[in-house]
């Protein structure tokens, strides 16, 4: 599982090598940890077409107004601002472009804004030394300050290249400990996303396979969490998960999932139905029984797991892929469904790249290799990476974040 190249190009004669062989130099990551919770150095705040008061030698972060930007001439406000400052950005830094909405009945802000797209996705491909590129596109009435706190921390350092949009929130008094429910949390990134919502001081169900019981109940322990042993495609699965959750439910994570590769022409049908089954059909089965039991409660947060092969498509993974995608299409549609929007309840789907886990670990050398490379970071990410994302969009200040589709996977070259 561990990155040896990246270990080895982390010393000074592994530098020289890979330098002189013209090879890949990633940057190890900084990730969030209690004793470095920050980005280490300013944040540099610009706005498009009003020139820079002050030098920041180099900033940790920037983050450019482009909101204003309406015309496509006005591009050249955004050019003026971060030509100057991007070489200067610290290593492991971040970059925001803050932009509007596209608007359909202004081609010329379409344009403009639809630009910024290009811009951003370009700009993380070649920064480079481990820093990010994102897009933050706001409504009118949107409050970012959750997803910058995110974005600017170093709990984002493996994503990069995304556009997200953020609309007004319907306000929801929210009180007390809120619990959260992980499927698929004996292990991999469902472990680490129950230990990261748990550090945030939510209550969490932790369920998984009847098989993994004994798995499941140490993670459940170490967290002062509740194991739930159940399998998500049984037909009273919904009904089992709600009676484990007698005082409602704030935060659903639908994270289990399988693979079962074989090409189309290979595939018998059970590798086709149990795919689909448990990571789409059980996923809208027992979310349907959620929310129609009223176990959800207002302000609620639905994260579902979907994978950059349901954007991208992958040989051997028509059954995944169409899982993965069907995922992000239910994600998209719900977040509109009134018995989530007017109560405050967000709907998103992560959809993560290449990560380190057991799975990836049992992927044949060259293809793992290539895998970890083909992204703007040079290497893998990690559960926790999905984990973080997963804890924003679960933040009670994320509720302007709904019908997102987030990529973990260090702007992978797969894909948009
Ligand atoms: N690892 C990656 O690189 C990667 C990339 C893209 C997407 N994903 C997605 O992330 C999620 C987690 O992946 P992972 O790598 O941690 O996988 P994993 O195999 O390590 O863990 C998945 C967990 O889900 C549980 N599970 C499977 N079927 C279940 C069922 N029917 N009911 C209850 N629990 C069930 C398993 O027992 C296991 O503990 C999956 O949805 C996967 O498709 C992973």
């Amino acid at each position: 599982m561990a990155d040896r190249y990246l270990r080895f190009t982390g010393t000074a004669p592994g530098r020289l090598l890979a330098r002189r062989l013209g090879l890949p130099q990633p940057t190890a990551l900084r990730r969030w940890s209690p004793e470095h919770p920050d980005l280490t150095g300013p944040v540099l705040r610009l706005t498009a077409g009003i020139p820079r008061e002050a030098d920041e030698p180099a900033p940790a972060a920037v983050v450019l107004d482009a909101t204003g930007v309406r015309q496509p001439a006005g591009l050249r406000d955004v050019y003026a601002a971060l030509h100057p400052v991007v070489r200067s950005l610290a290593p492991c830094g971040r970059l925001i472009v803050l932009g509007a909405v596209p608007d359909p009945a202004d081609p010329h802000q379409a344009a403009a804004q639809q630009a910024l797209e290009g811009f951003v996705r370009s700009l993380g491909k070649e920064i480079g030394r481990g820093s990010t590129v994102q897009l933050l596109r706001l409504a009118p009435g949107a409050d970012p300050d959750a997803t910058l706190r995110f974005l600017l921390s170093p709990k984002s350092a493996y994503v990069s290249g995304q556009v997200i949009e953020i609309g007004p929130a319907v306000p929801v008094a929210s009180e007390g400990t809120r619990t959260a429910l992980v499927t698929g949390a004996a292990r991999g990134i469902g472990e680490s996303v129950a230990a990261t919502l748990a550090r945030d001081g939510h209550h969490v169900v932790c369920l998984d396979v009847p098989q993994a019981e004994e798995a499941l109940a140490v993670v459940a322990r170490r967290l002062g969490g509740t194991p739930l042993a159940l399998d998500i495609t049984a037909p009273d699965a919904g009904e089992r998960m709600a009676a484990a959750l007698p005082d409602g439910l704030d935060v659903l994570v639908h994270n289990a999932g399988i693979t079962r590769d074989r090409k189309l022409a290979n595939m018998a049908a059970d590798r086709w139905d149990s795919v689909l089954d448990v990571n789409l059909g059980s996923v809208i089965r027992t979310t349907d029984h959620l929310l129609t039991s009223g176990t959800l409660r207002d302000g609620g947060r639905i994260v579902a797991t979907a994978s950059i092969s349901g954007i991208a498509g992958n040989a051997g993974q028509t059954n995944y892929a169409a899982s993965k995608a069907g995922v992000i299409g239910f994600v998209r549609a719900l977040a509109a469904d009134p018995r989530t929007a007017e109560h405050g309840i967000t709907v998103n789907a992560v959809a993560p790249g290449f990560i380190e886990t057991k799975m990836t670990a049992a992927v044949p050398l060259f293809i793992r290799e290539a895998g970890r490379r083909m992204n703007s970071l040079g290497q893998g990410g990690l559960p926790v990476d999905v984990a973080e994302t997963v804890a924003w969009f679960a933040d009670p200040g994320s509720g302007g974040v709904t019908g997102q589709v987030v990529r973990v996977c260090g702007q992978s070259l797969l894909g948009a």
